[in-house]
Order: C-alpha cells, then sequence, then structure tokens
C-alpha cells in the first residue's frame, strides 16, 4: 500500500516530502514512528501499517486495530507557538477528509470523530520536547473502516467507514486524503490560527449549554459546556457560577433523564 500511497498523494497534486513507510503488521505505527523520529527523521515522515497487534489509544486505552483499518502516524516539528492547537487542527483535518467519503463526521473535544454518535476515528498525539522547545509531534491516526473486523464489545459503540469496493485502494485513498487535508490545516496553524479553531467549532457535536463530565488528570469536573477558546481549552461553567478552561482531557455528554444527569 506504500506505493498506493505515494500514488494517491501524487494524484492529488501533493508529492509527498518525506519517507512513507508501510507494514504489514506493527505493534503500534506511533511506536514505530518515535523511535524514527528519535533518530532524526525528518518532517512529514510517515507510518502505516494494514495491522496493529498493540494499537495504542489516547489516556492508556487499546486501540483496537485489525486488518482493514487504516492506521497511520505522521511525523511533524513544529516551531510554532500554536502548536498546542495540533490535536484539533488533525481532528478538523480527519473530518474533512472523511467528507470527501460522504461522511458528515462531527468533533467532540478535543478530536475524537464521530458519525451518528459513534466513535469512527481517533487520534493519539505524542510529543517530545527539549528545555527550550518542541522537538516532535507523532500523530497517529486510526479510522474504523471495516465494522465485521471489530470485536463485538467495540462495534457497540464505534462507527465505521463502509466504501463500497472497501480494500486497499479506499485505504490509500483516505490516507492520502487525510494527510493532504492535514498539510492545509497545519499551514493554516502558522498563519491563520484562529481559523483552525472556527474550523473545529464548525464542526464540533452540538452540545453548548448541555451538562458533561470532564476528566483531567485526577479530577473529575461536572459543569456545562460552553465553548472551545482560541487556544483549544474546553470551557465548563460550574455549579457555582465558575467557568474553568480545561487544556488537555476527556469529555463525555451527560444526559437529563427524569430532572438528573445520566452518563451517556
Ligand atoms: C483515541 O483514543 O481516540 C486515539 C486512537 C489513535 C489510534 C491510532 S492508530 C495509528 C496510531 N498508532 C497507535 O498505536 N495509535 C494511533
Amino acid at each position: 500500500m506504500r506505493a498506493g500511497l505515494v500514488e494517491a498523494l501524487r494524484a492529488r497534486g501533493c508529492p509527498w516530502p518525506a519517507p512513507v513507510e508501510h507494514h504489514d503488521t506493527l505493534s503500534s505505527t506511533n511506536d514505530r514512528l518515535k523511535e524514527l523520529a528519535r533518530d532524526g527523521a525528518p518532517a512529514w515522515t510517515v507510518v502505516l501499517a494494514d495491522e496493529q497487534t498493540a494499537g495504542r489509544g489516547r489516556h492508556g486505552r487499546v486501540w483496537t486495530s485489525p486488518r482493514g483499518g487504516l492506521y497511520l502516524s505522521v511525523l511533524l516539528r513544529p516551531a510554532f507557538a500554536s502548536a498546542a492547537l495540533l490535536p484539533l487542527a488533525a481532528g478538523v483535518a480527519v473530518a474533512e477528509a472523511l467528507g470527501h467519503f460522504g461522511v458528515r463526521a462531527e468533533l467532540k473535544w478535543p478530536n475524537d470523530v464521530l458519525s451518528e454518535g459513534r466513535k469512527l476515528a481517533g487520534i493519539l498525539a505524542e510529543a517530545s520536547s527539549s528545555a527550550f522547545s518542541l522537538e516532535w509531534v507523532v500523530l497517529g491516526i486510526g479510522v474504523n473502516l471495516d465494522e465485521g473486523a471489530l470485536p463485538a464489545e467495540v462495534r457497540a459503540h464505534a462507527a465505521a467507514l463502509s466504501v463500497e469496493g472497501g480494500g486497499s485502494s479506499v485505504v490509500a485513498a483516505l490516507a492520502a486524503t487525510v494527510l493532504v487535508r492535514l498539510t492545509v490545516w497545519y499551514d493554516a496553524l502558522e498563519r491563520r490560527k484562529a481559523s483552525v479553531v472556527a474550523g473545529w467549532r464548525e464542526r464540533s457535536v452540538p452540545w453548548w449549554g448541555e451538562p458533561v463530565e470532564v476528566s483531567a488528570g485526577d479530577r473529575v469536573l461536572r459543569g456545562r459546556a460552553r465553548a472551545v477558546d482560541e487556544r483549544g481549552a474546553l470551557l465548563i461553567e460550574l455549579a457555582d457560577g465558575a467557568t474553568v478552561s480545561v487544556l488537555a482531557g476527556e469529555a463525555r455528554a451527560l444526559r437529563r433523564v427524569a430532572g438528573r444527569e445520566n452518563r451517556e
């Protein structure tokens, strides 16, 4: 599929500027690309795998990665201050790419990609910094493509992109579209960072004003989701009226059931 991806990128007017490594099986594309990053690989190096045996999600979760899905990591070496918005920019790029395949994807803060409320794709950003600057960021992107290949417990809350014909040409086409959109939003981060937050807001799940629960480190906050600010932080209004901003964490909508709030 390496040739397929490189070709698909070229066909989209985006000859790739860095190595693309393709593996039949890997433990995790993020882990492989982190090794390459430490060895000095250039920005935009890509690692792809047809399946992962130890795919990782955010917050130490497992990312089930059977054959047929998209598992891709890309190396970035941002030298600009708005790099903190990268996870949001990546979410917008993935949602937009899925739009090219007929899916109306929505973003749940910070960058879960949902289709009709179910998780279709996920993004894991891992970074290394020196005392003075950010050295690199590995962005790992996983998209469920074959619902039948997912175990029942994952299928219960996941969505999958089913494209007629399926197969490796769809994986290459989707990977290429994701990468092209990522180059566009990366450029926007550097020059027009407000457009990244605006792009994210346009695609966000419509939960503003609704009760949410947010885990941030060892804290769990409950309140109403109010907005995402220009730094990409989620603003939550607590019961006492105070507003807190959370830069990193995991958010869940709480549904009102007969006057109480229920976990969704
Ligand atoms: C999430 O929890 O939402 C993030 C999931 C990220 C999964 C991708 S698949 C490619 C890359 N390699 C990994 O081990 N994880 C990421």
